[in-house]
């Protein structure tokens, strides 16, 4: 009966198949066909019905629709709230995507146990036995007397299993399956199917699902991209898993602004939010070593002052290394060919090794001026005094842009006790301001930047000994 009840469709052209081929003989693509619902497919027959019954839908003058109100439920950990926008909304569906080990099953734990204080919360540990859930969370030291277990991989089973519960943990999607398909759990028909069936239980019950996913090697979420358009709330896990510190980053949310971050810390006892982020990416002997440059970036809602350390060696091959970790691959390929033709700083014989400290992601093109800092100071053998902290966005012809939130990010320096401040030119009125509290260095160039920041030439080049 199964075997009737599926179909094989090409994500590509959308050809259908009775069996799964590795090919598309429509499209000639390969691994493109992926096991859905038969009675998906012949959907155009049953248009006219739902166009009948969609009478009595009609417009309706925007003054006339009923703001609908949701209390949200606080989860426990201040972050968390955050990053969901100012706590959980009630049938919602959220899904929290991360490296295996990064440590979701262990904040969806603390946030059942939190919640199994005052309601029904049922955890499915699809992954884990319920022993092994009961033993995490006498490790953290939580209170989950009243948490409801369940060791459950059929997603009919689970949704029999769901009484009144009105949160309920699915860890994770991928090893859930729907018994409606015969492909195994964790391949794209199946998460996407058994993502639908979930939306369709909480809108129709009401009951708010936190989902875990994996993420794939490339670092996106293992399933099909439907996966996230199903999803009210979309949040990942960033940050190396040997690194105690993670941010939570909001990458889709129906009820609040994906603009913010939690800062996670992980220890054997458990995971805590950090409030004090401050001063986390930096390293205690910043300014010892040349190659190193801090810049304050704005990850999220938040200013943060991350360290930017560099490491230059010769090259033993023909081709340099180019092995950035924390920024992308391409835009360093780019500030190094800017230091090269614009500053005349030669790295074709050095292989180049980056690091943004702590394992966080820097995508914003403000901190570009820092890495060429890093980079000359790296290159210059001539440390960055400690005091000092530089952003900017940089172009191919070597000038440096403006860039958002200046202020902000002058404030943090401040803050944090910085004394001197590299900064984009067009941007010294908005933060003139704070020239009492700091030094302010506008530049207008990458090679302005080198000269103030190194005035003395003196300094032995490592690039420049062999
Ligand atoms: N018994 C333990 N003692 C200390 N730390 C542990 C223990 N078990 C797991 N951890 C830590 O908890 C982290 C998070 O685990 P977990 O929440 O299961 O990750 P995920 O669900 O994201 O795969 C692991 O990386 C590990 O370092
Ligand atoms: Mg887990």
């Amino acid at each position: 009966m199964a075997k009737s009840k599926s179909v094989y469709v090409c994500s590509e052209c959308g050809a259908q198949t009775p069996q799964w081929l590795g090919k598309c003989p429509q499209c000639g693509k390969f691994g493109t066909l992926v096991e859905e619902l038969a009675e998906a497919a012949p959907a155009a027959k049953k248009e006219p019905k739902r166009e009948r019954s969609a009478l009595s839908a009609r417009p309706v003058p925007l003054n006339e629709v009923r703001e609908e109100k949701f209390e949200r439920v606080s989860s426990g950990i201040a972050e968390l709230d955050n990053v969901l926008g100012g706590g959980i909304v009630p049938g919602s569906l959220v899904l929290i995507g991360g490296d295996p080990g990064i440590g979701k099953s262990t904040l969806l734990t603390e946030v059942s146990a939190h919640l199994s204080r005052t309601q029904k919360v049922l955890y499915v540990s699809a992954e884990e036995s319920c022993s092994q859930v009961k033993m995490r969370c006498s490790r953290l030291k939580l209170d989950s007397s009243n948490l409801l277990l369940l060791n459950e991989t059929c997603l009919e089973d689970i949704e029999e299993a769901i009484a009144d519960e009105k949160f309920v943990v699915i860890d994770s999607i991928q090893a859930v399956y729907t018994s409606e398909l015969s492909s195994a759990a964790g391949s794209v028909g199946q998460v996407r199917e058994c993502a639908g069936k979930l939306q369709r239980i909480a809108k129709g019950r009401g009951i708010t699902f936190f989902i875990v996913g994996h993420v794939t090697k490339e670092g996106a979420l293992a399933g099909p991209k439907v996966l996230e358009h199903i999803m009210d709330t979309v949040l990942y896990f960033e940050g190396e898993r040997e690194e105690n510190f993670k941010i939570l980053r909001a990458y889709k949310n129906r009820f609040g602004s994906v603009q913010e971050v939690g800062v996670f810390e992980m220890t054997g006892e458990g995971i805590y939010g950090v409030s004090d982020y401050s001063g986390i990416f930096l390293s205690e002997t910043r300014g010892e070593a040349a190659g190193s440059c801090v810049t304050p970036s704005e990850t999220g809602n938040r200013c943060m002052m991350v360290e930017i350390q560099t490491l230059m060696a010769k090259t033993a091959y023909g081709l340099p290394r180019r092995m950035p970790l924390g920024i992308e691959y391409n835009k360093l390929v780019l500030l190094i060919a800017v230091l090269e033709k614009r500053c005349g700083l030669p790295f074709f014989n050095q292989d180049v090794y980056l690091n943004a400290m702590g394992g966080i992601k820097l995508n914003e093109p403000a901190v570009d001026l820092a890495v060429c800092a890093a980079l000359a100071s790296g290159y210059k053998n001539a440390p960055i005094d400690k005091d000092t902290a530089v952003f900017g966005e940089v172009g191919l012809t070597g000038e440096v842009r403006g860039v958002t939130f200046a202020e902000k990010r002058v404030n943090e320096c401040v803050k944090m006790g910085f004394k001197r401040v590299v900064f984009p030119a067009k941007n010294f009125k908005s933060v003139k301001k704070y020239e009492d509290k700091i030094q302010l260095v506008p530049v207008q160039f990458v090679n302005q930047m080198i000269k103030k920041l190194f005035p003395d030439e003196r300094a032995q080049p490592q690039g420049g000994e062999q």
